[in-house]
């Protein structure tokens, strides 16, 4: 029992998924301030996954959630693995490949025991994948178990960048109908492999006077006419953030096999879902003794935009005067006391980091200051030259969001803790 309980981590609302699934906290709708957050509540135990299996969702599935779900839902362990290797044989029919443990380097020019994760190559050319991976492997599961066969819901998804690709490629190799909501300047090369994917493309321009942004206004109708959220944002689809945990997982195991463990890392945050993906893998990880302690973790954003960084030192601020437990329910039930759209438009060369709030703000915020790391916000200069030095020291085509982390790293030479490794996440390539 309980293995497909959902939670909601301001709230502590809770829902059965194997009862129907949901994407978001059933008082989400409320609008009273309280920062709704529905994810997987995950299983306590002590066993690790230990396999030579390369694809991720295979590897890890008893840790994963769509798994919990499918074999509730009275699928098999075969079956659940045949769902998965078929989704991922039709990816890489659209994609060139499908999901596999992505490379770790020790990269020495970027200092001492300096290991960095390469996502460059990955589906969709970033790690964004990986969080829209669960979302589709339990939308499946689901419709498998009850022998289903209406016409499957269309997706939705606001973004022009890497997260609309991954979204694409996925939709594409499960025969799902995407609506992917864009501004008018999207880049012309993303546009045109969206178009190759045959997502469908809405065009979303300002109207004088209206607030907010129009493709998460365009977004959210969608959404409320029926459409799986699918973009990478945890308070739109809670189930996203833990496909990030995989590259954490893998980060654990690649270093261990290397008789190392994780001190340090430094994660590029623009809405936040891959921190908060990567920062539940690790107390995953931490948990279930794979481990021993957690790594600091700082945080990485560009000065042109940090409110992760701004929820950030009023909330360290908070919990110093209490314990860190009471600041974050106080933080999770008062959003708008420590995020808010940033004031001005920001511009940057990692335009990956450029969200105007951190919509996963909560997760890595508390990791933070729990392992002593820091929000880190570097300037444009630092970012273009961590760009130029990540990708000559790796010889990979990264872009400069891939590198941001490294920007970070370099701004704080001194380390953390003593040994392990100080881990970078190169998360996606040059377009
Ligand atoms: C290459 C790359 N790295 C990192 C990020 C940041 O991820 P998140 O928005 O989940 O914080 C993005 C987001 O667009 C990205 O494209
Ligand atoms: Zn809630």
């Amino acid at each position: 029992m309980g293995r497909t309980l959902m939670r909601c981590a301001a709230c502590g609302a809770e829902v059965d998924a194997s009862q129907g699934l949901i994407f978001t906290c059933p008082r989400a709708s409320l609008d009273d301030g309280v920062d709704h957050l529905l994810t997987p509540v995950p299983l306590e135990g002590s066993d690790w996954p230990e396999s030579d299996e390369q694809n991720p969702f295979l590897r890890y599935r008893t840790l994963l959630f769509p798994y919990r779900l499918a074999r509730e839902l009275g699928l098999s362990d075969q079956s659940y693995c045949d769902l998965v290797s078929e989704l991922d044989d039709a990816i890489a029919q659209v994609d060139g490949a499908g999901f596999r443990e992505t490379p770790i380097l020790q990269v020495d020019e970027l200092g001492p025991d300096v290991w960095v994760k390469d996502e460059t190559r990955h589906v969709g050319g970033s790690h964004k994948a990986r969080h829209l991976m669960g979302v589709m492997i339990a939308s499946l599961a689901v419709e498998r178990a009850s022998g289903r066969h209406q016409a499957p819901p269309r997706l939705a998804i606001a973004s022009c960048g890497n997260a609309a690709l991954a979204a694409a490629v996925i939709a594409r190799a499960a025969g799902r109908p995407i609506d992917v909501f864009i501004p008018e300047d999207a880049r012309d090369s993303v546009v045109r492999r969206l178009t190759d994917l045959e997502a469908s493309l809405h065009i979303c321009r300002r109207s004088p006077g209206v607030q907010g942004d129009p493709c998460m206004a365009a977004f959210r109708e969608a959404v409320a006419a029926g459409s799986v959220p699918f973009s990478v944002q945890g308070p739109e689809n809670g189930l996203v953030v833990e496909g990030g945990s995989t590259l954490a997982w893998e980060v654990v195991d690649q270093l261990r096999r290397k008789g190392l463990a994780p001190s340090e890392l430094f994660v590029q945050v623009g809405g936040g879902a891959l921190a908060s993906g990567v920062c539940g893998g690790l107390q995953v990880a931490h948990r279930r003794g794979r481990i021993e302690e957690l790594p600091v973790l700082h945080t990485v954003q560009t000065l042109g935009a940090y409110p992760l960084k701004r929820a950030f030192e009023r909330l360290r601020d908070l919990s110093v005067q209490g314990s860190l437990q009471s600041a974050m329910s106080y933080g999770r039930t008062r959003r708008s006391g420590f995020m808010w759209p940033w004031e001005t438009p920001p511009t940057s060369v990692a335009h990956g980091i450029l969200d105007d709030e951190t919509y996963d703000w909560a997760i890595p915020v508390e990791m933070m200051i729990a392992t002593g790391g820091e929000a880190l916000a570097v300037s444009e200069e630092a970012l273009r030259e961590a760009h130029q030095r990540g990708r000559s020291a790796t010889g990979l085509d990264v872009c400069a969001t891939g590198t941001a982390g490294l920007a970070g790293l370099l701004s704080k030479p001194e380390r953390s803790e003593a040994g392990g490794a100080r881990v970078l996440l190169f998360t996606g390539a040059e377009r």
